[in-house]
């Protein structure tokens, strides 16, 4: 049986529309971190960092329209490759992650300079950038004397 040119174009235009439903990377899996971190330090990390560094990403609304909702669920892709809140073992804060993301809480702004233009309100202010500094030390003191 041949299939008219316009069942072939229907069928196009439902895949089409189809399509707009698959989920990309936009997907929150279920978090399996042990990780124990004072809550307060985890509230500054979720304001600031887990928007690409975990599964518990606050998906705004610029990641539901092609095509800029590739060019962010690629952000969060590749923020959770480098680092993942969700999955990172307690004893998996190595010093040297500890200390890449002690670079990172320095660089402030500079890191991720569109995502706090467009999101000013994950901001750190200097006090709560103080308080993961001085967190992250205490961690690598820690480590460092247990080594
Ligand atoms: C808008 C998304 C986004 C936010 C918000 C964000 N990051 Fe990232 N981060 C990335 C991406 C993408 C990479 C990988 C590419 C790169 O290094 O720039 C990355 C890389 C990193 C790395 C690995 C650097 C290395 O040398 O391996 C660390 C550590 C890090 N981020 C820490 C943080 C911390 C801490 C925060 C919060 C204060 C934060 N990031 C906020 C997207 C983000």
């Amino acid at each position: 049986m041949a299939y008219s040119s316009k069942t072939i174009a229907s069928w196009s235009v439902i895949v089409l529309i189809l399509v707009q439903f698959i989920p990309l990377n936009r997907i929150n899996p279920p978090a399996s971190s042990k990780i124990k971190i004072p809550y307060t330090i985890t509230s500054l990390l979720k304001k600031a960092c887990y928007d690409c560094h975990s599964y518990e990403t606050r998906w705004t609304r610029i990641a539901y329209i092609a095509p800029a909702s590739w060019f962010v669920t690629g952000f969060v892709s590749s923020g959770r490759t480098a680092l993942n809140f969700s999955t990172v073992k307690s004893d998996e804060i190595t010093p040297l992650l500890a200390k890449k993301i002690r670079t990172i809480v320095k660089k402030g702004n500079a890191h991720q300079q569109l995502y706090h233009l467009l999101k000013p309100e994950a901001q750190l202010s200097t006090s709560e950038t103080e308080l993961l500094l001085k967190w992250l030390e205490s961690l690598l003191t820690t480590r460092e004397n247990s080594v």
